[in-house]
């Protein structure tokens, strides 16, 4: 192909499609390279996110929250339903669908702005050093083609990291793909790895009837998260009939016998246990996808952790080539992504258009964190404990869902927000939440974080009443001991 395209962008999940579509807008000549390919080995567009993360776990978490409401809590409204049964492949066909519709949403947006959509692998070749246009080598099972671009963005995104003690073979022992297509619940499950995919996953399953058990290296629950906010999460979701979360604890050996999976490992006191299910996920973190790639050729530099290595505008040690997403630094969440595809577009644009400004940098303080539980978990900024650890000084105050008449209304009145602000200049540092619908209430402590406010302005904006945002309010509020409902 003789054309040179401007941007040739490696990847279409969430970093690689927004980062190809934005440039687009831009004016700029894009074309997408992406491989996936789903259950019925057709091209599907969308990466992990679409196809096998973000939205398929979120499809079936809440059908299967739908049944843990029928089951367990329309009782208390005095709605009683008998003779409730579940049809987990209609669940998951209606999973297939949505992921269908959003996959192929995104070919249409392509055809919309004038992307030019590539199915195969992409190789960056090694580029001469006088030459200023990149080579791309593209295969499928039908051919190979190269592709030329002015400019490269690598998305390629993440793939489960694999034990090699259990390895996945999609009958007893599934890695996230696998753990969202089971047919039926199994009765007994368990997960290795306490993490977010284990978590998300192992409520699914656990709503669905499976005896969940998590089985979890660290002895810190949810490192990344406030300690007050995991604590009270390990509390609420490991109470009753929930999940069965075992922390400090090291796998010995994992055997896949016929319909059976025995796993041994020595819990937090140095006692060796034995765990036998009917199935296995294994849910231990992800892996830069580099494999293939070219990269040694290319001279393209790895960090320590595998992931491309770049600087805070997301540009490698290459000249015009940049990498966003999963395969750098950083949070692998999905939006974290697409801010990284949309803050590169623009920096080329902006080269293009001979503007020096320095945009295009995202604000790790201000992506929010959610984890779909049941209470939700979300937040943004600092941690009371990355405070302390750098000896900011800062003030805190926290509220109840517990004392909130929309909290009580709907029945879900486990947990809590806290509003961390600077002890000086009452910037808000970190808002930390667990409770109903938290995911949607973080947005605007985001906002708050970003226009740089103080705990005193998010207590003088109004917020509507009965509402789970008087939660955030009275929190804001009870920084400076002013809380009114408690
Ligand atoms: P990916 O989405 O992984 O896309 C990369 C694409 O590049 C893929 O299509 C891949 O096949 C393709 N590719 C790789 N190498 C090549 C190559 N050489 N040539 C051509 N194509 C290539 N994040 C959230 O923010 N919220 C959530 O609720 C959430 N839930 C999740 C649930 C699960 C079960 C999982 C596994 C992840 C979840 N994530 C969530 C994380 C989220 O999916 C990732 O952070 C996000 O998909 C990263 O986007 P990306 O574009 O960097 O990479
Ligand atoms: P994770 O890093 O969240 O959790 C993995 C867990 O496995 C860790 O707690 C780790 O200590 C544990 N572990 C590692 N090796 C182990 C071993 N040998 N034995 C026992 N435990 C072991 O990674 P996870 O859950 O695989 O998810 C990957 C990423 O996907 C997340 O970090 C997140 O970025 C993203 N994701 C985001 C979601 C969201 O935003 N709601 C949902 C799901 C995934």
């Amino acid at each position: 192909m003789d054309k040179i395209f401007d941007v040739a962008v490696i990847g279409a999940g969430p970093g690689g499609y927004v980062a190809a579509i934005r440039c687009a807008q831009l004016g700029l000549d894009t074309v997408c390279i992406d491989d996936w390919k789903n259950e019925q080995q057709k091209p599907s567009l969308g990466g992990t996110c679409l196809n096998v993360g973000c939205i398929p776990s979120k499809a079936l978490l809440e059908s299967s929250e739908n049944l843990e409401r029928a089951n367990h809590k329309f009782a208390e409204h005095g709605i009683k339903i008998e003779g409730i049964t579940v049809d987990v492949p209609a669940m998951i066909a209606r999973k297939d669908k949505i992921v269908k519709a959003f996959t192929s949403g995104i070919g249409m947006l392509f055809k919309k702005n004038k992307v030019t959509s590539v199915h195969g692998r992409g190789m960056l070749r090694k580029r001469p050093q006088d030459a200023n246009v990149w080579e791309i080598e593209v295969t499928d099972e039908q051919d190979a083609k190269t592709l030329r671009a002015r400019h490269v963005i690598i998305a390629t995104g993440s793939s489960p990291r694999s034990l090699e003690m259990a390895p996945v073979d999609n009958i007893n022992i599934f890695d996230n793909a696998g753990a969202l297509a089971l047919q039926t619940a199994p009765k007994q499950l368990a997960i290795i790895g306490a993490g977010v995919i284990g978590l998300e996953l192992g409520s699914v399953w656990r709503r669905l009837g499976a005896e969940v058990t998590l089985l979890e290296v660290q002895s810190d629950f949810l490192p990344a998260a406030d300690e007050q906010i995991a604590k009270e999460a390990f509390k609420v979701l490991t109470r009753g009939t929930g999940l069965n979360i075992q922390i400090g604890l090291q796998i010995q050996s994992v055997k896949s016998l016929k319909n059976r999976v025995e796993i041994e490992y020595l819990d937090q006191a140095g006692s060796r246990q034995k765990l036998s299910v009917d199935k296995l996920i294994v849910a231990v973190g992800r892996v830069a996808n580099t494999t293939g790639l070219g990269a040694d050729a290319a001279g393209l530099k790895l960090d320590a952790g595998g992931r491309i290595e770049v600087d805070v505008f997301c540009q490698t040690n290459l000249p015009d080539v940049y990498a966003v997403g999963d395969v750098v630094r950083g949070p692998m969440l999905a939006h974290k992504a697409s801010e990284e595809g949309v803050a590169v577009a623009e920096r080329i644009a902006a080269k293009r258009d001979g503007s020096t400004s320095s945009i295009g940098e995202v604000d790790f303080d201000t992506i929010p964190w959610v984890i779909y539980t049941s209470p939700e978990i979300a937040w943004v900024g600092k941690t009371e404990q990355a405070l302390k650890a750098a000896g900011i000084a800062y003030k805190s105050g926290q509220f109840p869902f517990m004392a909130n008449g929309r909290a009580r209304a709907l029945g879900e009145t486990a947990g809590l927000v806290k509003v961390l602000a600077d002890a000086h200049t009452d910037r808000i540092l970190g808002v930390h939440m667990i409770g109903p619908y938290v995911s949607e209430m973080i947005a605007e402590a985001v906002t708050a974080i970003a226009f740089s406010a103080c705990s005193e302005d998010l207590a003088r904006i109004v917020h509507a009443h009965p509402s789970l945002s008087e939660v955030l309010h009275e929190s804001a509020l009870a920084v400076d001991k002013r809380a009114i409902h408690i």
